[in-house]
């Protein structure tokens, strides 16, 4: 449980963020499959990241990780036995692990916590499926059987579902596959696998919303990894810079690729002013400096075009936050994936702002906001998502009067540091 008083003073604060999520988790695979030694730097502290470090130890791969430093050095799948590997609360782990094992051939059941056991699964295994895997789910859910003996065959998989988890595991299937795998998304997601494979020496022809791959390719593993900075997690502190009087925030080594910054995009449209500095790549991943100025009295509310929306799709409750702040109305659609993330991300943000006063709308594949009242501090339950958190932890700072976020510890989930840099921003708002 944390408590917060809102509107009290805010400090200036340079945000540097960890590593990103998204990266960390592909790295780890990829370093492991090379069955090269890689070197990641800057490595995400996230639960989830940790999750999915601890299931490649469990099948084999030898792994060091001393803070942000992680050493994958050698890969030994182990043989016979059926291994047991617990995705916790990760989506992404429980995704994109599948293919690796079929393709290296162990055998395994994976599961989840109680939040990932009821999130689907059939739109991954069918299109895995489709391709050779064998594996079965329960009921399109959790737990999943990985069998042996994949055959695994490249053939053109049109996904229904706009996700990048599911299009990374079918270029991580491609791994192992005879012939070409072409995949098409209805609308670009996150490209970090495509650009990663690149970097590991895969030959990647991609246009748009297409990704092909040919199969069964060497991966040259880079010696050393530098994980650019999680814009998901720099995204709450931008939020604040915009929603604040003066200037405090400034966010230092941030990862900018494309696919992932729709959020600063609609901001712009709303009203804000983010100023780009030093940008540069690394690894192929584009990266930079941010200066966020603050703009509390020029943000209106807008319509978020739908082809942005895989590109700032956990960003959408905290663009929920920004539109209670905003003038006019602000509406989301074609956004019914946010229904099956850790929570119905929908109806916990609704109900959350609702709580706290704001003329907030669920729509079934959106919301409505009509922002620019007041909101008053409450007692909320986040549904033990950390998005969830983390967004109404912005509002709680720029309400009046006290709220409490029962469920705060879920936060780790993707950033133990949150509360911690929170803090060094707005002290006087937390009794201890
Ligand atoms: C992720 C993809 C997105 C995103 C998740 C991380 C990834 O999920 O919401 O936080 O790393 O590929 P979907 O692929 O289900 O859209």
């Amino acid at each position: 449980m944390i408590e917060i008083t809102g509107k009290k003073k805010l400090t200036p604060f340079i945000y540097r963020p960890q590593g990103d999520k998204s990266i960390s988790h592909r790295i780890a695979i990829l370093g492991a499959i090379s069955g090269q030694t890689v070197n990641i730097s800057n490595f995400s502290g996230a639960k989830d990241c940790l999750t999915t470090l601890n299931s490649l130890r469990t099948i084999g791969a030898s792994i060091e990780n001393v803070g942000s430093d992680v050493s994958i050095k050698s890969w030994n799948p182990k043989g016979e036995e059926v291994h047991h590997i617990d995705c916790e609360n990760s989506g992404t782990t429980a995704r994109l692990l599948p293919s690796i094992l079929g393709g290296l051939n162990v055998e395994a059941e994976l599961t989840g916590d109680h939040s990932l056991r009821k999130r689907p699964m059939g739109r991954l295994i069918e299109p895995l499926k489709f391709v050779g895997a064998r594996i079965n789910d329960t009921n399109g859910k959790m737990p999943l059987k990985i069998q042996r003996d994949w055959k695994l065959t490249g053939k053109r998989v049109t996904l229904k579902i706009a996700s990048a988890q599911l299009k990374s595991a079918l270029l991580l299937a491609a791994l192992f596959c005879e012939g070409s795998m072409e995949v098409i998304e209805p609308k670009e997601t996150r490209d970090h696998t495509e650009r990663m494979l690149v970097d590991f020496g895969v030959r990647v022809d991609k246009y748009h919303n297409k990704v092909t791959v040919k199969g069964k390719q060497q991966l040259r593993a880079p010696k050393t990894y530098y994980v650019t900075g999680d814009f998901s997690s720099a995204a709450y502190f931008i939020a604040l810079g915009i929603l604040s009087d003066k200037k405090i925030i400034d966010v230092k080594d941030v990862g900018l690729n494309p696919t992932r910054t729709g959020f600063l995009r609609i901001t712009e449209l709303m009203g804000a002013k983010i100023s780009v500095h030093n940008k540069r790549e690394v690894h192929g991943e584009p990266m930079g400096d941010l200066e966020i100025f603050p703009a509390k009295n020029n943000l209106r509310g807008i319509d978020i075009p739908e082809e942005l929306v895989p590109n700032l799709i956990d960003e959408l409750p905290l663009i929920a936050v920004i539109a209670a702040f905003s003038k006019g109305k602000t509406k989301v659609t074609a956004a019914s994936e946010l229904r099956v993330k850790e929570s119905d991300r929908i109806t916990s943000i609704i109900t959350c702002l609702r709580k706290m006063g704001v003329d907030a709308l669920e729509l079934e594949d959106g919301f409505e906001i009509t922002g620019g009242n007041p909101l008053h501090g409450s007692e909320l339950f986040c549904s033990e998502d950390h998005r969830i958190i983390m967004s109404m932890t912005i509002a709680a700072l720029l309400a009046e009067g006290k709220t409490k976020i029962i469920d705060s510890n879920w936060v780790s989930v993707s950033n133990s540091q949150f509360f911690n840099d929170i803090k060094k921003i707005a002290p006087e708002s937390f009794s201890s």
